[in-house]
């Protein structure tokens, strides 16, 4: 698969199918896998601090991961070459951990995906290495709130669109854009499948959220223009076209008959109404 799987142009009409996991052995499994890649998360959140390397946080992870008997699934995905994603200010997402050190002043996504027993589990979360600038933590906090305001628009059976309408509301009354070509997604048995979830609302977001659907939230928002480009020189990394920073928050959320379950957290990771 090409590259371009992950960025799938979300106007186009959705075809293919919604995989709905109807059975309690398939929402265990994915329940356990999200599980997992929320302690991942717990894991290294102490470590993403002034000094470290993003490299370093890959290795971590990966070390964490294999020893737990489990998969990244981002290592070797479409020829990505390590463990985790790192996006570091005005990187938007799929940023290749490296040598450099993490600064103060920096906001720096983690992308964690892991695959568990055939079952994937993907989020993210943006960190403030201290002390960082008020446009920088407003910035984080205003996306952190966008992707649990998305998760609180959805209804059973409502539509995908019910998401990116809060998201993009909320992200205009703070001044701030929406990434366009990047969008959250169905996960499962595979990590990227139908449905695409815009972070805005379109054509692509009329579909129905039916129990059983397994999906992420993942909304990037920026500071200045919502245009995005890709460094040609890793073919990865994706900044913002104007250089100004982007933040991002991502969590992993399965309908069922009667109730949302957002499967990518534990107590110990920042609850709704978490203040930055
Ligand atoms: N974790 C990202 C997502 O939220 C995808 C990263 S794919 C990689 O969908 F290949 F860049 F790692
Ligand atoms: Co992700
Ligand atoms: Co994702």
């Amino acid at each position: 698969m090409s590259r371009q799987g992950l960025l799938r142009p979300v106007e186009r009409p959705l075809k293919g199918k919604i995989p709905l996991y109807k059975t309690e052995e398939e929402r265990e499994g994915l329940r356990q896998a999200s599980r997992f890649n929320a302690q991942l998360m717990d894991f290294l959140r102490p470590h993403v601090k002034e000094g470290v390397t993003t490299d370093e946080i890959d290795r971590l992870a990966y070390q964490y991961t294999v020893d737990h008997g489990h998969t990244p699934a981002c290592l070797n995905y479409c020829g990505y070459p390590k463990t985790v994603c790192t996006s570091v200010n005005e990187i938007v997402c799929h940023g290749i951990p490296n040598n450099r050190r993490l600064k103060a002043g920096d906001i720096v996504n983690v992308d964690l995906t892991t695959k568990v027993e055939n079952w994937f589990g993907d989020q993210s979360e943006t960190f403030l290495i201290e002390p960082v600038s008020v446009e920088a933590r407003e910035l984080v906090q205003a996306t952190f709130d966008a992707l649990w305001i998305g998760i609180n628009a959805i209804r059973p059976n409502g539509r995908v669109n019910d998401i990116g309408r809060a998201i993009a509301r909320h992200a205009k009354k703070h001044g701030l854009s929406v990434v366009q070509e990047y969008q959250g997604h169905g996960i499962g048995r595979a990590f990227h499948q139908e449905p695409g979830v815009p972070h805005y609302p379109c054509a692509a977001g009329r579909v129905h959220i039916k129990s059983g659907t397994c999906f992420t939230i993942e909304p990037m928002l920026n500071q200045g223009t919502w245009r995005t480009k890709i460094d040609q020189a890793d073919g990865w990394t994706v900044r913002t076209a104007d250089g100004k920073l982007s933040a991002q928050f991502e969590h992993t959320v399965l309908m069922t008959d009667d109730r949302l379950e957002v499967l990518t957290i534990t107590d110990d990771g920042p609850q709704q109404g978490h203040q930055f």
